[in-house]
């Protein structure tokens, strides 16, 4: 008889059997929930191309912090859109900037929310930009000279982490050095290491008012049709002292995600980026997919491809169905 042939892997996927064996899982521990931060009062300004995500003045902040940390979540990062922005982006480490003024307020009532900063110069710069322009090119080494002011201004202003996104070379042993040097040994780095040179950051570019007066950022960000260069790239920030590794975008690079995993014995951070949050939000919209099922079964195969921390748009949303015991 044929059927004693049969290897019969179905038996596992009873009901009452497929929590249990289940390799993957999702939890709210994982999420990193990212914040925009504006100047002026009474602000709550929807972005357009991000449902459900704001512009937050930091009065008003304050209540949806509250509600986040009621949510379970343990971690953001904020992004600022400082009042005047200049050709070297100098509101980027102002002392009362935005960011700054966040991380105060926030640590003042959440003192174990962890609180990240993306550190970065292409929000502050007026050409737009993540570093110093000169003749046209993004200069390397005079940027070096202004990252570890943004970092040590922020970790000054309360930040327990600080997450340097605009990929020069050498940023991370940088500001390693200048956190080091004031005393900030035990203030951790995640670096944003396989950053790759994306559309899918087209939302974000609106949200945060960071696009390129000219030219892209394909000189400083990578070529999407590398993965060995992913590996160097983490490597060096390693090196010089990252304690967290990133890969962004994180739907169309999972199998980087997974290499970096394999690769190193660090955690790994994927950023779910505003493309690819924008996407799902405008399928659901038209009801053409079911936003709740779409959501898990993408953060989960970033999870399942290596990631341990998922920084996401959606992690307000997850919150919601996992507290609500929503997720089966
Ligand atoms: C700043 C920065 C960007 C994102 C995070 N930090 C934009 C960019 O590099 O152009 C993208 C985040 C997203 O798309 O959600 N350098």
């Amino acid at each position: 008889m044929f059927s004693g042939l049969i290897k019969r892997p179905r038996r596992l996927r009873n009901d009452n059997i497929r929590d249990l064996v289940r390799e993957t899982g999702l939890s709210i521990d994982d999420l990193i929930y990212p914040l925009f931060v504006v100047p002026g009062k009474n602000i709550k300004e929807e972005i357009p191309s991000m449902p459900g995500n704001y512009h937050w003045s930091l009065d008003l902040l304050e209540k949806e912090i509250d509600r986040i940390v009621d949510l379970g979540i343990k971690a953001v990062i904020l992004f600022g859109i400082p009042e005047s922005k200049d050709e070297r982006g100098s509101a980027a480490w102002a002392k009362d900037g935005i960011v700054q003024r966040a991380c105060q307020k926030i640590k003042e009532k959440h003192p174990d929310l962890l609180v990240i900063t993306d550190v970065c110069l292409c929000q502050y710069t007026d050409h737009g930009h993540c570093g110093v322009l000169e003749e046209g090119r993004v200069k390397n080494d005079s940027t070096l000279e202004l990252l570890p002011k943004v970092a040590v201004s922020h970790v000054e202003a309360g930040a327990d982490m600080v997450a340097p996104s605009d990929m020069m070379d050498g940023r991370v042993g940088a500001i390693r050095q200048a956190l080091d040097d004031r005393g900030f040994n035990n203030t951790s780095i995640m670096a944003y290491s396989a950053k790759y040179a994306s559309g899918f950051y087209g939302p974000f570019r609106d949200a945060a008012h960071s696009a390129p007066q000219e030219g892209d950022r394909r000189s400083y960000q990578m070529d999407p049709g590398n993965s060995r260069e992913a590996v160097k790239e983490t490597e060096l920030d390693i090196e010089e002292g990252a304690d967290i590794v990133m890969v962004k975008p994180a739907l169309s690079y999972l199998d980087i995600i997974k290499t970096v995993k394999e690769e190193f014995n660090y955690p790994v951070a994927a950023y779910n980026v505003s493309g690819e949050f924008s996407l799902i939000k405008a399928a659901a919209e038209k009801g053409w997919i079911n936003e709740q099922e779409v959501v898990l079964e993408m953060l989960m195969s970033m999870k399942r491809a290596g990631a341990d921390l998922i920084l996401t748009y959606f992690a307000k949303e997850v919150a919601r169905w996992l507290n609500e015991g929503k997720i089966k």
